[in-house]
């Protein structure tokens, strides 16, 4: 009787107490092949990942934050994910959004994070276009802020896809391997616009198509998509997309010369798939 009277006050007290049911789906692949699909739940992750908090001025709620997680390498391992073999990483939230990260995208690890510290509901709501949303049931930070230039964290995360062998998009350069600020552009789009756009009908789908039939650039000039990207809000009130101030005049041009450069490599087939 004892035990249960505290079982429930556990419950209680605490977030993460007998309730939290969470799971996250996990697939490996290798190339287009499943080695497998399986869900962990939360309870099982906590006995063999390591404790992470986090504390940072959130540049979401523009106030600072502090978060519970636990160490991703640990999470990825009691999953039965061998980490350094891992060649492209697939977080996929709730809405749709899928955030790629492949080596080199951030330098720091990163954590799954279960909650934000002392805040009984988890998380807080954030507004996102005309609504607001919870963050819940994961999110995936990096452990230095400042990598969020580099990469955005993805909230909503229920599943998690990891490939030993990342096979190339729709939306890979072909032919530009030694074109360094195209390579670059790549690089920059696939970690921060591709979970929204599709180029050649492959990535996200909250943003437009940026390629077919027409190529942004086609009907877009530079000194627009530059503006655009950098704020939205200054010309759609309350856009889904999100700002890009802090990108460098130089990372915009690579970006807006790799969409140029996709414009050359139409997969206008697809339309008709
Ligand atoms: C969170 C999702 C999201 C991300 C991330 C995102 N976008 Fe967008 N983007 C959108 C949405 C939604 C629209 C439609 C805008 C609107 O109607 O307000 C859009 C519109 C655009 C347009 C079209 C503008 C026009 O006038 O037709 C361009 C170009 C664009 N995005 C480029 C980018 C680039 C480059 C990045 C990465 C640096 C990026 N986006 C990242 C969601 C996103």
């Amino acid at each position: 009787m004892f035990r249960f009277i505290f079982a429930i006050m556990l419950g209680f007290i605490s977030f993460q107490g007998f309730a939290d049911d969470r799971k996250i789906e996990f697939i490996l692949k290798n190339g287009d092949q499943v080695i497998f699909e399986k869900s962990l739940g939360i309870d099982r992750m906590k006995t063999s990942a390591a404790p992470r908090s986090l504390s940072f001025q959130s540049p979401v709620y523009k106030k600072p934050m502090t978060y519970n997680g636990l160490d991703f390498k640990d999470v990825a391992a009691s999953a039965g994910v061998d980490f350094s073999k891992v060649e492209e990483i697939k977080f996929v939230a709730l809405d749709g959004f899928v955030a790629s990260w492949s080596k080199g995208t951030t330098k720091s690890p990163l954590v799954v994070v279960t909650d934000e510290k002392g805040n009984p509901n988890g998380f807080t709501d954030i507004g996102e276009g005309k609504e607001t949303l919870n963050p819940g049931p994961f999110y995936v930070m990096t452990t230095d802020p400042n990598e969020y230039n580099n990469w955005i964290w993805p909230f909503q995360v229920y599943k998690i896809e990891f490939n030993y062998q990342a096979p190339k998009p729709d939306y890979y350069p072909t032919g530009a391997e030694d074109k360094p600020i195209i390579m670059a552009g790549y690089v920059a789009f696939k970690s921060t616009c591709i979970s929204c756009h599709s180029i050649n009908l492959e990535g996200g789908d909250i943003g437009p198509e940026l390629n077919i039939p027409k190529n942004i650039t086609e009907y877009r000039d530079k000194e627009y998509l530059k503006a655009f990207i950098k704020n939205p809000n200054s010309y759609r009130a309350k856009s889904r997309m999100l700002k890009f101030e802090h990108l460098s005049d130089q990372q915009l041009n690579e970006i807006i010369e790799y969409m140029a450069y996709m414009g050359s490599l139409k997969m206008l087939d697809k339309i008709n798939e």
